[in-house]
């Protein structure tokens, strides 16, 4: 595997049909040319995806609505740009150009122009989009450092492109924008109330039953390690409450609870969802590289990014 901090490099990669995982400012990609099918494939394969759970194309530019999506709704483009390039992603009706492989066999695609430079520069150099999920393994934690791209995939996959460390480091908000309620299918940086307020029309969040989204699956995002979940005011006895069936802890919380004992490893969570954010996935993984029988994490404040922790978080914990 290839580690470089060259975009031509990867986009040489890509255009050979290889993988390349590269950075964007939300978590890594795992990327394929939209239009290389055996490249896609891979893909799914390298992720041990269903193939039926459809990829997001990564575009550089404004033009990728008008190419990709078969009508640009209003909502597409106030919410394009406003927020582009950045950590949102638009759902709508698919154009001929975009191939049903890429969509998972779906009439809508998910388009998003991500905000990290090295991915920009990568996409400018290739004449269409890249299709890409989270560089991680099926239902795994994903990756917010080369390094962890490394973790998950070591040689199944040619090149990575190293941007360092994702600077938001929580998956895009996904809406969908086709019809004229829209349609949160997944929460982000980008928050319900941002987008409400900008399309002046309440955004729906959607149940997680409506829809065919893997991250909406249960157990996705998860560690090896059970995971337990707790809101601040009740950690200590969360905590205390685990310790009967679990003898090694990983704590992650803002402080380190009076019960704790030696043999258990604490990480500090910062107290502002942001950095929370930032520096989630790569904790969660440092806990469960410990080896330790259970993780305990301290959910984060139900404001902002907090809620798509919280929501991921759900997601990952042990049932
Ligand atoms: O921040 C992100 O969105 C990252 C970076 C790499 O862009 N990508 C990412 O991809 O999180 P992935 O595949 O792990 O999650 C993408 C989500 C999936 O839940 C998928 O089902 C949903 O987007 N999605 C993709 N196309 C869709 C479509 N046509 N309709 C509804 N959901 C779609
Ligand atoms: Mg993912």
């Amino acid at each position: 595997m290839l580690i470089t901090h060259d975009p031509a490099k990867a986009a040489d990669f890509l255009r050979k049909g290889e993988l390349v995982a590269f950075p964007t400012e939300t978590v890594y990609g795992l990327g394929a040319s939209i239009h290389d099918e055996a490249a896609v494939r891979a893909v799914y394969a390298a992720k041990g995806r269903p193939l039926n759970h459809p990829l997001i194309v990564h575009i550089n530019g404004m033009q990728g609505l008008q190419r990709y999506f078969s009508k640009v709704s209003e909502h597409a483009q106030l919410l394009a740009k406003h927020f582009w390039p950045g950590p949102l992603t638009l759902v709508c009706s698919k154009s001929d150009e975009v191939p049903n492989i890429v969509t998972g066999g779906q009439k809508s695609v998910a388009l998003r122009w991500p905000r990290h430079a090295l991915a920009q520069h990568m996409l400018e150099l290739l004449d269409h989009g890249v299709a890409a999920p989270s560089a991680n393994r099926f239902g795994r934690i994903s990756s917010t450092t080369a390094e962890h791209v490394r973790e998950e995939f070591a040689d199944a996959i040619s090149c990575v492109l190293d941007g360092g460390p994702c600077a938001v480091g929580l998956e895009s908000t996904i809406v969908d924008v086709r019809s004229e309620q829209p349609h949160i299918l997944r929460a982000g940086s980008i928050t319900q109330d941002m987008i409400s307020e900008l399309l002046k029309v309440s955004a729906e969040q959607k149940s997680e039953s409506d829809i065919r989204v893997p991250g909406q699956l249960p157990s996705h995002y998860a560690p090896y390690t059970p995971l337990f979940v707790s809101e601040s005011e009740h950690f200590k006895q969360t905590v205390d409450t685990i310790r009967v069936h679990y003898k090694n802890l990983v704590l992650l919380a803002s402080s380190c609870p009076s019960s704790s004992k030696a043999s258990d490893l604490f990480f500090k969570l910062p107290a502002d969802p942001e950095v929370y954010a930032h520096q989630f996935y790569a904790l969660l993984r440092k806990a469960d590289n410990s080896k330790k029988d259970a993780i305990v994490i301290e959910l984060p404040i139900k404001h902002g990014i907090g809620l798509a922790i919280r929501d991921r978080l759900s997601r990952a914990q042990h049932r």
